[in-house]
């Protein structure tokens, strides 16, 4: 039997029946302003913060509301399957967690990739695993417990180190590698220029590479022996920026899927498909690179058509269950979160998480419900009205 994610409500008011309250925000704006407030203020406006006047940022969110669900009745639509196929595992629902490099950071107790992978292990919500955490991808790995993890590889100018790691993962258990492309050198951020605050140079979340025998084989002192040196390294390998060129490398290095991240344009989509990558994943890193105006949501039916088939994950500015909804709408076949859960954590550990995804998935599989679509086959452009005027 399919879960019925809406079931979380009536835990929720059957708490409430005896006097028991949430103590975790049931909407996404206290969310917000909550983990602010718990956040130490660093570490919050680098994850809250983004490129330029953070335009793109805001467009992404604001993308969804120009778009408006078509109900349908009479489907009866009592039984609600979410689940999904995915490089031939079946997930319980389309949802994922997004790579987010300072996750670590963002839990009480610093370890908040560890945290985010139980959290991955206790839903059936795959953790896309940052190259850049607190612990070591084999320790985050180690936590996902059945629920499969993928990891998002930031490939280093060292062929060399850029291969042990995706090797490493591979002897994780991974069971895809997320190439991310944007991110060869860091977009203007004047939230973290204004405090001169860039975690990675501080020595955080370094931890994949620190433990790598390629890097530390670089290094003429071990990072315990000479933390500095260690970072300096790091800087000096971290971006690769990548041409298409590289592509038949990247493939050869491993036989898991392949998905890059990034992809906007439906020529590169077509250029990716034909160099073999088993995915494509439309983002534009939740607006953190390029202040260039484009929402998200707004390239993903290109995306989509052009990948004529391929599965395409999306993220950048999913906020309720909605917008999961909207999004799968509009041909994605997998939907991720950055932002939301990195909240939910800030706020409650591992059950801050588990309680953002069931939040979400309870109101997607909800609002299928009661609009007619019991399968996220049944969500097609057309079940969508795109509205004449910004709300
Ligand atoms: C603090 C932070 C760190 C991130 N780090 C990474 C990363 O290490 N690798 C990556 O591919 N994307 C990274 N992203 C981008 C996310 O994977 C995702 O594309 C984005 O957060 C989605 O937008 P949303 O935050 O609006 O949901 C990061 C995002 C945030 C907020």
């Amino acid at each position: 039997m399919p879960q019925q994610f809406g079931d979380y409500q009536n835990e929720i008011y059957l708490h409430g029946l005896g006097g028991v309250l949430p103590t975790l925000p049931m909407a996404f704006a206290e969310l917000e302003a909550r983990a602010e407030a718990a956040l130490p203020p660093s570490v919050w406006s680098y994850v809250a913060g983004g490129a330029g006047d953070e335009h793109t940022q805001r467009a992404n969110v604001r993308a969804f509301e120009r778009w408006g669900l078509h109900p349908r009745m009479l489907v009866g639509a009592k039984q609600r399957d979410l689940s999904v196929e995915l490089f031939g595992l079946t997930l319980p629902s389309p949802l994922f967690m997004a790579p987010v490099g300072v996750i670590g950071l963002c839990a009480q107790d610093g370890h908040g990739d560890l945290a985010t992978a139980r959290a991955a292990a206790r839903t059936g919500v795959p953790m896309v695993a940052s190259t850049l955490s607190v612990d070591p991808l084999e320790r985050v790995a180690g936590e996902f417990g059945d629920t499969p993890g993928f990891f998002q590889l930031y490939t280093p100018t060292d062929r060399e180190l850029a291969a042990s790691l995706v090797h490493r993962a591979e002897a994780a258990g991974f069971k895809g590698i997320v190439i991310t492309l944007d991110t060869w050198i860091t977009g203007w951020r004047p939230r973290d220029l204004a405090t001169g605050n860039f975690p990675q140079l501080r020595g955080h979340c370094l931890a994949n590479y620190f433990t790598d025998p390629v890097f530390r084989a670089r290094l003429k002192q071990t990072p315990e022996e000479n933390p500095g040196a260690a970072v300096l390294e790091w800087v000096g390998v971290f971006g690769n920026p990548l041409t298409w060129d590289d592509l038949p490398w990247l493939r050869s290095l491993t036989t898991l899927p392949i998905i890059l991240k990034g992809l906007s344009h439906p020529d590169d989509v077509r250029r990716a498909k034909d160099a073999g990558v088993d995915g494509v994943y439309c983002s534009n890193h939740g607006g953190r690179q390029a202040n260039g105006g484009l929402p998200a949501l707004d390239a993903l039916p290109g995306v989509v058509k052009a990948a004529d088939g391929l599965p395409v994950l999306f993220d950048s500015g999913i906020r309720s269950g909605a917008d999961v909804v909207k999004a799968l709408a509009l041909g994605a076949t997998a939907v991720g979160i950055g932002r939301p859960y990195a909240y939910g954590l800030a706020l409650g550990g591992a059950d801050g998480i588990v309680h953002v995804l069931r939040s979400l998935l309870a109101e997607a599989d909800l609002l299928m419900a009661v609009d007619g679509y019991p399968t996220p086959a049944d969500l097609t452009p057309e079940s969508l009205v795109r509205l004449p005027h910004h709300q």
